[in-house]
């Protein structure tokens, strides 16, 4: 059984049954649903100890807190549980007193979205949907296919004209429709939309799917488990579209609502210089304004941020902020992530890193603070990116003076 009592629309409040409309009909596209569970019932169920005795060490050990039926086929990949490391040398560099990494890229298609694509599948399973879609940039799309893959699933997949090459490949290899868009990631997006629409594909886009961010907020149940039940002073997340630091501050919610967690930690909600919308609409106060966006970081290159508003009011809710960094930072990111905590970060997942160095800069962080750093993405996503931040091979001849004259030996 699922511990789901209804939907809530985050803009107007109105309530919705669990098998309900996608997004508000009232509000329309904006309306977007949050979903709520039994916590009550949940805290019977859901106790230190039995969490203890599960030996499942994927997301789905939090089942009670994700909206999916006791029976439901699971994807056949292990989900979560991804390691969360010190990193010493790289907490220097960064200026705090200790820095976690939390290595999503160690998921089975190698992001942070596996999270949410694996309730994603289930749902579509459970809703009959012949068909699964979704637009992305690139995580979302290989992390769908991966899944859809492992449970016998049909996927449609809409991705803009600049996907990076190693996630297309992916999804290709996991034997996804790839509908490549001629225009930008807000056209693949509507596109997207409109065709679940008229076919009746379950839509997987995480915006407007209330049950998706169910998925991403995991990465904080583990968070809060694998640190023994305390969260770090600052936890910083890359921002695209919303979702994921939405899902993160709900998971954190969550444990301190069922008595896990004594304290949440603060959020740093990190965008892209050129693609900062999210963070011009935590600042002003005022509803989003599109931008074109720009910038290296492909999966947060989001002109049109669709989860804005739950992304900013998780932000203030945490008593945290969000935060800008530049390309030339987000390069920098990768390559002390990699050398100084052998992290191979692709560079939206790096630009967590960089916000942290930023703030501590700014004063925002304390150097005294504790901070963690989601790494939302493996680097090898993006292995072009990583190759114009990084620095360039020797070429030599094959012979020892060419080893000791190129390392000056
Ligand atoms: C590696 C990576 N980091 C961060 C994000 C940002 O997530 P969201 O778009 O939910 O804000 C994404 C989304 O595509 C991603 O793939
Ligand atoms: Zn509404």
């Amino acid at each position: 059984m699922s511990f789901v009592t209804g939907l809530r629309c985050v803009c107007c409040g109105t309530g919705y049954p669990p098998r309900g409309p996608m997004t508000c009909p009232r509000c329309g596209i904006t309306g977007i649903l949050d979903v709520e569970y039994d916590y009550g019932a949940i805290a019977r169920r859901l106790t230190r100890r039995a969490l203890a005795r599960r030996e499942d060490l994927t997301q789905w050990r939090y089942r009670e807190l994700l909206p999916i039926p006791a029976r439901a086929s699971l994807p056949g990949v292990a989900v979560g549980w991804s390691p969360l490391r010190p990193a010493p040398t790289l907490a220097r560099h960064v200026g705090v007193r200790a820095l976690l990494l939390k290595d999503d890229g160690r998921n089975p298609t190698a992001s942070l979205k596996d999270r949410a694509s694996a309730v994603g599948v289930v749902k579509a399973v459970e809703a009959r949907a012949p068909v699964i879609a979704c637009a992305s940039t690139g995580n979302a799309a290989s992390s769908l296919a991966g899944m859809a893959a492992s449970l016998g699933l049909t996927a449609i997949i809409f991705v803009p004209e600049r996907a990076p090459e190693p996630k297309l490949a992916q999804l290709l290899i996991f034997g996804a429709r790839v509908l490549r868009v001629h225009g930008s990631y807000a056209e693949a997006w509507d596109l997207c939309q409109r065709s679940c629409e008229r076919w009746g594909w379950y839509n997987r886009n995480c915006a407007v799917n209330p049950y998706l961010v169910e998925g991403k907020k995991t990465v904080s149940l583990e968070i809060c488990e694998q640190l023994a039940w305390r969260a770090p002073d600052w936890v910083a997340v890359s921002v695209g579209d919303g979702c994921t630091l939405a899902g993160t501050w709900k998971g954190f919610r969550e444990m301190k609502r069922l008595g896990f967690l004594a304290r949440t930690p603060r959020l740093l909600g990190v965008q892209a210089e050129g693609a900062a919308p999210v963070t011009e609409a935590f600042r002003s106060g005022k509803p989003l304004r599109p931008v074109e966006p720009t910038t290296l970081a492909d999966s947060i290159a989001v002109g049109v941020p669709r989860n804005w508003k739950k992304a900013v009011d998780a932000v203030r809710e945490s008593g945290g902020t969000m935060i800008n960094v530049s390309d030339e930072e987000i390069q920098e990111a990768m390559r002390r992530t990699g050398r100084l905590a052998g992290v191979f970060a692709e560079p939206a997942a790096a630009a967590a890193v960089a916000g942290l160095a930023r703030g501590v800069r700014e004063g925002i962080v304390a150097a005294r603070a504790s901070a963690l750093a989601v790494i939302t993405g493996n680097g090898l996503k993006d292995s072009r990116s990583a190759l114009a931040a990084a620095p360039r091979p020797l070429d030599i001849a094959p012979d020892l003076d060419a080893v000791a004259g190129a390392l000056r030996l």
